[in-house]
């Protein structure tokens, strides 16, 4: 019987290319950077399976484009703003995402992202390398304190609360908002708040909320200016729930201390961004998933998902399962 004929956007780890070559007859996007828009209707029509990446932007027009036989969406990711879910969802065709298994990695590359900035660990590296450092000196390069301090988390669902565990750990004191709270953490003491209140009283804030309607530009002046001078912001989630702009004033200014990025808009931030004159910006290339099991366990991931609706089965992690009730 022939196999199934799927289109991946990206070269993926072993671990899901070997399952999807097992069973799929699989076209796959050879080069470093995203095809994009037409280059994927080009190698995807026809196809019955789409594994795409969160660089892909995948719409109703370009379903339609691939064709009605398209049974599956896997997205590389556990985020899924790149899909038009409604869109998928009204065409019955099921999307997958990759939850849970990034969670420990993200959570790491937050609290990496709050110590580089707090303790200014590569503007450390900047000043030595630049011959900046000189001697040892009482007032040389003072950065935050965590151990006491309080850590805001904006989100407190499977990443946030990861980072609550590791900053348990660190004697923080923990708020979270989170409008949709998924209740307590084992072993966590973390105190819900209002948004207004976790900004006045955090010296640390940390983004951990997928990136809708609602969250899109929710770091704007006014929630910065909440913020105490001497906190720092990070966002490991997603880049326009941040408004850059907004946050280029508050670095400049320095109306807070300073800010930790791992996700950027655009997505690679351009090389003339204003925000890459900043000395107090850490920004890093959307990375925090990217450890060797982490990355290896998303494509696995993400080839059962794909594997599962070419199959007609439910996907194990489905983003509309509304689309099976709709199903005949
Ligand atoms: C990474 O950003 C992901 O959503 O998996």
């Amino acid at each position: 019987m022939a196999k199934p004929k799927v289109f991946v956007t990206r070269v993926i780890l072993d671990q899901g290319m070997n399952l999807i070559a097992g069973f799929c007859d699989a076209q796959v996007w050879p080069a470093e950077l995203p095809p994009g828009r037409e280059l994927i209707v080009e190698r995807a029509r026809g196809a019955e399976g789409l594994l795409c990446l969160l660089t892909d932007t995948i719409d109703g027009e370009i379903m339609d484009a691939i064709g009605p036989q398209l049974k599956v969406i896997s997205n590389h990711a556990v985020g899924f703003d790149n899909i038009a879910v409604a869109d998928a969802t009204a065409r019955g065709i099921p999307v997958g995402n990759t939850p849970g298994i990034l969670t420990d990695a993200t959570a790491d590359m937050a609290f990496a992202l709050l110590m580089a900035t707090g303790r200014q660990v590569v503007a450390g590296d900047r000043t030595v390398r630049s011959g900046g450092w000189k001697t040892w000196s009482p007032s040389f390069m003072l950065g935050a304190d965590f151990t006491g301090a309080t850590l805001g988390l904006v989100g407190f669902g499977r990443i946030g609360r990861a980072v609550a565990r590791r900053a348990t750990g660190f004697g923080m004191h923990i708020l979270y908002y989170d409008p949709q709270p998924a209740g307590s953490e084992p072993g966590v003491a973390a105190e819900p708040a209002d948004l207004d209140a976790l900004l006045r009283a955090a010296d640390f804030v940390s983004i951990h909320a997928p990136l809708n309607e609602e969250t899109r530009h929710l770091v704007d002046a006014e929630f910065l200016a909440k913020m105490k001078p001497t906190a720092i912001l990070v966002n490991t989630a997603r880049g326009p729930i941040v408004d850059q702009k907004a946050l280029y004033e508050a670095l400049k200014s320095r109306r807070i201390f300073a800010a930790g990025l791992d996700v950027t808009d655009p997505e690679p931030l351009p090389m003339d961004s204003p925000l890459l004159e900043l000395d107090n910006l850490v920004v890093c290339p959307h990375i925090a998933s990217a450890s060797w099991a982490t990355r290896a366990r998303m494509s696995l991931m993400a080839a059962e998902n794909l594997i599962a609706g070419l199959k007609g089965e439910r996907l194990p992690n489905c983003v509309n399962p509304e689309v099976y009730a709709a199903m005949p």
